[in-house]
């Protein structure tokens, strides 16, 4: 079945819904995601979005701060058209129906490692929950958006695959004109046919074994912009969240970098203080340090986990800022985080690379976009601020959506004949033991060898594996019909 729309969105976290409400003002808009509409890495986000926001704070600090934590490799103009920016687009989220936590009539500003100020926008800890609920919200009421769930994307549409015409093949870049997607009730593949595409299918946390990310965060944008073309850039850098509980199972559950911003300690399984060894901003250093610092200490003393300390912090107002953390733990994990110490370890927990884009959401294949977690605009560096995340989603989607609107301007009105999707020559599984192994197999090696710390030959037997792998996958998705668990 092929359907047609002006723009398809390709995922349903904070930088597909604002993509999508702003796009649906001069199109129709498709948005596909692979579950119910909900899942996503924004639903989960605890700490919330940095922003300016307070007459303490400033442009040049937040710009600073947020090129300081990236280590050098942070694109400027990128990191300064994001902080500028940022505060009008927090505005339109509130104007949307985000409820953030106030105080005294004021966004109640909490901090996080890297930040030299309190500027995070949060609502108590639950900040991404609120901000799906407003988005979605908004969504529902746009007769202009249609949302499919258990849709997955599978391919984008290129040059490849369009059937005859030359006229669609033109010397130059690589086009998109949509993409082929896998409905999981009906089981078929359908083609979604568009004159501009944005992939926000946000990270790729569930490449490793011990990751914050839900289970839909499996790369599957960067994926499919690789195959077709498109450039990807410091795919390298991986963020390591230095503090999930430990033991909490698949994904790990976030004790957020707001309860150190709060004044939480960490401390060895002995007790003992130790961030005063690796940094003089101590428990507020930013991530990549606070990682480094556990994962040392771990190997240093053979420890398994550290603690992270809240008992000398008051208890109602422990529950009172983090009541999602204290709930979950208390009821899920029989922990009370106000009169015991809490259990944490790093896992891994955001790519700061992706597909590369310029400033305005543009990839190097033209008719397709990029917002959110899965691309490179250029922000982070090796290594994200705190908050800066749902920040850059909201600035980067918004521009996405202006160069967009100015694309549908000056490209030709329709999109050429494609092929549908070829299963010929696959067949149903009866060996699904090899991709179930292939799976476990990568994110074990991800963890031990391209984990927080690196060496050359760590890396080099990783490769070699991978590539071992990899031909064996796609051996087996040659003949094998293609199901949510294949891809
Ligand atoms: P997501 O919100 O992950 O959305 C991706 C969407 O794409 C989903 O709907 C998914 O189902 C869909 N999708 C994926 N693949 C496909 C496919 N093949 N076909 C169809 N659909 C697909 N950042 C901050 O700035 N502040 C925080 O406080 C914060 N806390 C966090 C806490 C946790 C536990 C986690 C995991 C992350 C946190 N982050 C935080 C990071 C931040 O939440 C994410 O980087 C951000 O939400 C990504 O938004 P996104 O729209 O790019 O992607
Ligand atoms: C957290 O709350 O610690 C996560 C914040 C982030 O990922 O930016």
């Amino acid at each position: 079945m092929t359907q047609r729309f002006d723009v398809l969105v390709i995922g349903t976290g904070i930088a597909g819904l604002s993509y999508a409400l702003k796009a649906s003002q001069f199109g129709t808009v498709a948005v596909v995601t692979k579950k119910e509409r909900a899942e996503s890495n924004t639903n989960y986000a605890q700490g919330g979005v940095a922003a300016v926001m307070s007459q303490l704070d400033s442009f040049d600090l937040h710009v600073k701060d947020t090129l300081s934590t990236g280590v050098g490799l942070s694109h400027p103009d990128a990191v300064e058209t994001m902080v500028r920016e940022g505060p009008d687009r927090l505005k339109e989220l509130i104007q949307i129906g985000a409820q953030f936590t106030y105080v005294d009539g004021k966004l109640d500003l909490g901090r996080e490692g890297g930040h030299s100020t309190h500027r995070i926008v949060h609502a108590r800890d639950f900040t991404g929950k609120e901000i799906e609920r407003a988005l979605l919200h908004a969504v529902s009421i746009n007769p202009n958006i249609r949302v499919f769930e258990d849709h997955v994307a599978l391919e984008l549409i290129t040059e490849h695959h369009v059937r005859t015409s030359p006229a669609f093949r033109p010397a130059g870049p690589i086009h998109c004109w949509g993409a082929y997607v896998l409905n999981i009730v009906d089981k078929r593949v359908d083609t979604f046919l568009s004159r501009v595409t944005l992939l926000a299918t946000g990270g790729l946390g569930q490449v490793y074994v011990h990751t914050t990310n839900p289970p839909i965060a499996t790369g599957d944008g960067v994926a499919m912009a690789c195959r077709a073309g498109a450039t990807i850039a410091n795919m390298e850098f991986i963020q390591f969240h230095p503090t999930t509980l430990f033991n909490s199972g698949s994904p790990s559950f976030l004790i957020s970098e707001a309860v150190r911003g709060f004044g939480a300690k960490l401390r060895a399984a002995n007790g003992e203080e130790f961030m005063h060894l690796y940094d003089p901003r101590k428990e507020l250093a930013p991530r990549d340090i606070v990682a480094y610092a556990i994962d040392t200490e771990l190997k240093k003393r053979g420890d398994d986990h550290v603690l992270l300390d809240l008992r000398h912090l008051p208890a109602a107002e422990v529950q009172d800022k983090f009541p999602h953390i204290y709930t979950t733990c208390l009821q899920k994990f029989k922990l009370d985080i106000t009169s015991e110490p809490i259990p944490v370890v790093p896992a891994a927990h955001y790519s700061c690379g992706g597909v590369m884009t310029d400033i305005n959401g543009r990839t190097s294949v033209a008719g397709l976009y990029a917002a959110g977690e899965v691309s490179m605009t250029g922000v982070h560096g090796a290594n994200r601020l705190a908050s800066n995340s749902l920040l850059e989603a909201l600035v980067f989607s918004d521009r996405a959506v202006r160069a967009s609107e100015s694309y549908l301007r000056d490209a030709p009105a329709d999109v050429p004949q494609v092929e549908p999707w070829d299963d010929s020559d696959t067949l149903n599984s009866e060996e699904w033991i090899l991709v179930a192994h292939n799976r476990r197999e990568i994110q074990q090696l991800m963890w031990d060898y391209v984990g927080i710390v690196r060496s050359d030959l760590r890396l080099e037997r990783a490769l070699r594996r991978m590539e071992l792998m990899r031909g064996e996958v796609e051996e087996f998705y040659k003949r094998t019909k293609v199901s949510e668990g294949l891809i």
